[in-house]
């Protein structure tokens, strides 16, 4: 299912936004211009990825510090935890999400 989550301009190049869709909490983030878009809950203890420390394509998850791989989402430290990543594209100043649900 596609889903408009946001304005491109609320999302500049070097920033993180976390949305919603349906039960799935996405963390969108602009590195350098190109966007992102992560499972937006840690898989250490669920913290919030949107919220995390951005440095080049690193997010450093807020509240254990595991670090993860933005365009990848594999952990930095130990490659077999991972994150799923999420779909996104952009078109015009609209910001879409693929999501998994059929509806
Ligand atoms: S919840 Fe993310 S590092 Fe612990």
């Amino acid at each position: 299912m596609r889903t408009r989550v946001a304005a491109l301009s609320e999302i500049p190049p070097g920033t993180s936004k976390e949305v919603t869709v349906g039960d799935q909490v996405i963390a969108i983030f602009n590195v350098a211009g190109t966007l992102h878009a992560l499972d937006g809950i840690c898989p250490h203890s669920g913290g919030p990825l949107a919220k995390g420390r951005v440095v080049g394509q690193v997010v450093t998850c807020p509240w254990h510090g595991w670090q993860f791989d933005v365009t990848t989402g594999r952990h930095c430290l130990a490659p077999r935890i991972r994150t799923d990543c999420v779909t996104i594209v952009a078109e015009g100043d609209d910001v879409f999400v693929e999501t998994g649900d059929a509806g």
